[in-house]
């Protein structure tokens, strides 16, 4: 076992913060495993303030990090790996953006040593800016999910993955072909799924690609392995709602053609989720699926903005994430900040003021919500992995200047969204283990 002394932030059951100013984090192996399982996973055995834990230990190292604030690694709730070199393409919008820079730089991936190289940078920057439970998008190219799972298995990352499903509207390089995809997409799952931290994610692109053949086969997948992810991308572009008009006339909405298939429920996440009413909010909620919110991405493409003001009306239950490549940032703080933003904004929708520990939620706790693995991940309660940053509020003259004057918690949580980025991140620990100090102190 092994102790941590500095402010430590964690979640209860409703998402409000516990905070401890001089706090405790003892981590250990999980008692509750059996003996060799578990895979070396270190939980958290202990959580809160030191006065309250610290005779509770006797015998078990303590490293004192004053000034620092220890809090649960970040969750991504959508991005795409093969697209952290796709950030900062301008487009005229979504469907310009898809056909002239990502489709095109997405074919590359049909070589493996390729994905692999792009892999290793992938999860090494997002261990660096804090993030340690992702779920991603691969290509088409089943190779490409290798590449990314025997990487983050070798790191020990809880990680979810899966290979793009797309077999029409699609330029040749990234069409798949719909009977090979699905095989494809089964034999990943049972190379991949559940082993160690790892998960699968069944992935449609998105409507548009997917013929209606590749979307039966995906939900027919989704009912037979129901521990495993659906993800996929639902309105987030008024021209890309209109094609999907086009191409399902009789579908009530964009997300209803999902429905259709089979492919909402529980552990299906859907990225963007903007451009849509009521009923789609509704039939979310009913269904147990989840939205990915990302801002970035939005505000870059100029996609629109998130409803917040909805999503909390109709207990809409989302998280946040960057969208890398049509997000611009891996930094979980930028990506709280681009909430923030989208949620102010007040002319497409009400306007609303997050708070920052509700920012933060959004990008821990919430997101692990959203995945099923509460209690899990995103978390510092007894029990949970110990996927853990330390953070340094005082990473630049500029923040620290500003997180000193914080009066509370909130105060202290916004400097580091508006303030923050990867200097900030001190040292990244998964599963309990320190990866190194990213920044010497
Ligand atoms: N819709 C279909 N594919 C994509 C993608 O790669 N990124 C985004 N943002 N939206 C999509
Ligand atoms: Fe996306």
């Amino acid at each position: 076992m092994r102790a941590y002394r500095a402010a430590l932030l964690r979640f209860d059951d409703e998402g409000r913060p516990v905070y401890d100013a001089d706090g405790l984090l003892v981590v250990g192996p999980d008692p509750s495993a059996a003996a060799g399982a578990g895979g070396g996973v270190r939980v958290v055995r202990a959580a809160g303030s030191w006065s309250a834990l610290k005779d509770r230990f006797p015998g078990v190292a303590v490293e004192h990090l004053p000034g620092r604030l220890i809090a649960p690694g970040f969750v991504d709730l959508h991005i795409h790996f093969p697209q952290t070199d796709v950030i900062g393409s301008p487009a005229e919008g979504l469907l310009p953006w898809l056909e002239h820079y990502t489709f095109p730089h997405e074919a590359r991936f049909a070589d493996a040593d390729y994905a692999g190289e792009v892999a290793d940078f992938f999860l090494a920057e997002l261990q660096r800016q804090g993030v340690t439970t992702a779920l991603t998008f691969g290509t088409s190219h089943p190779a490409s999910v290798d590449a990314l799972m025997s990487r983050a298995q070798a790191r020990g990352l809880r990680l979810i993955a899966g290979k793009v499903l797309q077999d029409r509207h699609s330029p040749d390089g990234v069409r798949d072909d719909t009977e090979q995809s699905l095989a494809d997409t089964e034999a990943l799952i049972q190379r991949w799924h559940g082993q160690g931290r790892l998960g699968y994610a069944i992935t449609p692109r998105f409507a548009p690609t997917c013929s209606d053949a590749q979307m039966r086969g995906a939900g027919e997948l989704a009912a037979r392995y129901p521990e495993v992810w659906i993800q996929s991308h639902v309105a987030e572009n008024h021209d890309e709602v209109r094609w999907v008009a086009e191409l399902y006339p009789d579908a009530r909405s964009y997300l209803a053609v999902y429905e259709r298939f089979g492919l909402l429920r529980e552990r299906a996440v859907y990225a963007h989720c903007i451009h849509l009413d009521d009923t789609d909010r509704a039939l979310m909620r009913a269904t147990g699926a989840a939205a990915a919110v990302s801002p970035t991405s939005n505000l870059f493409l100029g996609s629109g903005f998130y409803d917040y003001a909805e999503a909390h009306r109709h207990g809409l239950r989302h998280g946040l994430a960057s969208d890398v490549g049509g997000g611009t940032s891996f930094s979980p703080f930028h990506t709280m900040l681009a909430a923030y933003y989208v949620g102010r904004e007040g002319h497409s929708k009400a306007g609303v003021s997050l708070a920052p520990s509700q920012l933060w939620w959004q990008h821990t706790a919430g997101a692990a919500q959203a995945l099923g693995l509460e209690g899990v991940v995103g978390n510092l309660q007894p029990g949970c992995e110990a996927d853990f940053v330390v953070l340094d509020p005082q990473a630049t003259p500029l923040l620290a200047r500003r997180s000193s004057q914080a009066a509370n918690l909130e105060e202290l949580l916004f400097s580091l969204i508006v303030l923050g980025d990867d200097r900030a991140v001190q040292a990244v620990h998964v599963a309990g283990a320190a990866q190194g100090l990213v920044r010497p102190a």
